[in-house]
């Protein structure tokens, strides 16, 4: 489906990333599309600002908090994944429907190289750090590749219902029993916003006990190295910052538009990298 225009719409959206890695694949590619925007949507006018976008020809929408839950109820056909996610981050608007997907847990396993799948994920004990949005795609992605994953968050009802929403098979990890599991755990990833704020500390895991082939996985990507990463690295262990998820689940997007697959470039990595 060729899609003329094309943004990311949130609340605010001001420091998304998202228009310099989609303009950097239409001018790659010489597409002949409108460049790639960036658009404030009020989520308490949600459905009246689709419409007036739909009606200045915006086709294809990525959605950014905190709308990927109102976007998913306004839609009339809905991918699997993001009917199991309750949560929508690819729209792709028609004169008749709206279509929805989700590409966040596709970019999450994207984003991992075969050999950590591998080694680290697949068979093996998991720990997802946080409850939020973010952490329904990892925790599905994970339970997807295979992995026995549990999830720690600070708020423990948030942890039962995401896990019951999502029905997985597991169980939320106590703050009594967090530093055991996460020692016997391959794979850690933290979903949560802690260290995205200037100042910000990791004190929810401790990395002392953790085993030296352990993957260490931080969502966040601004800073570049979170003080959970920090940490992790400081110890020897192997890290891995959100970058490369935010341009693969930004790749998954581009495909359903455009319908032609691109990809983590080492130059646009470089380029996002240096922003
Ligand atoms: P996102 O959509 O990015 O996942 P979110 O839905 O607001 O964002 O979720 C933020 C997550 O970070 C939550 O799991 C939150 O924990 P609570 O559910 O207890 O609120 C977690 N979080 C935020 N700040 C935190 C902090 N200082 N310590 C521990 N967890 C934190």
């Amino acid at each position: 489906m060729a899609t003329d225009r094309t943004a990311v719409i949130g609340f605010p959206v001001d420091h998304s990333l998202s228009p310099i890695i989609h303009n950097h694949w239409i001018k790659e590619l010489g597409l002949n599309t409108k460049p790639y925007e960036k658009i404030n949507v009020d989520p308490n006018k949600f459905e009246e600002q689709i419409n007036n976008l739909k009606a200045e020809g915006y086709g294809g929408l990525n959605v950014t908090v905190p709308l990927k839950e109102l976007a998913f109820s306004i839609s009339d056909e809905i991918s699997n994944v993001s009917k199991k996610l309750r949560s929508a981050n690819t729209l792709t608007l028609s004169s008749d429907k709206i279509n929805a997907d989700n590409t966040d847990a596709v970019g999450f396993i994207n984003s991992l190289d075969k050999k950590t799948i591998e080694e680290n994920i697949t068979n093996k004990k998991t720990l997802v750090l946080g409850a939020g949005g973010s952490a329904r795609s990892v925790v599905h992605a994970l339970n997807e590749l295979g992995s026995q994953v549990r999830l720690f968050n600070r708020t423990p009802e948030k942890a039962v219902i995401l896990l019951n929403d999502l029905s997985i098979n597991s169980s939320p990890v106590s703050t009594e029993e967090l530093d055991n599991y996460a020692n016997s755990s391959s794979f850690i990833v933290n979903t949560t916003s802690l260290g995205q704020k200037e100042g910000e500390h990791n004190n929810i895991l401790s990395f002392e006990n953790i085993e030296m082939d352990t993957f260490i996985y931080d969502l966040i990507y601004n800073p570049k190295r979170s003080s959970f990463l920090e940490q992790a690295e400081a110890k020897g262990l192997k890290v891995q910052n959100g970058l490369r998820m935010l341009i693969e689940q930004a790749a998954c997007s581009f495909q359903i538009w455009h319908e032609i697959k691109v990809g983590a470039s080492d130059e646009l990595m470089s380029l996002l990298e240096s922003v």
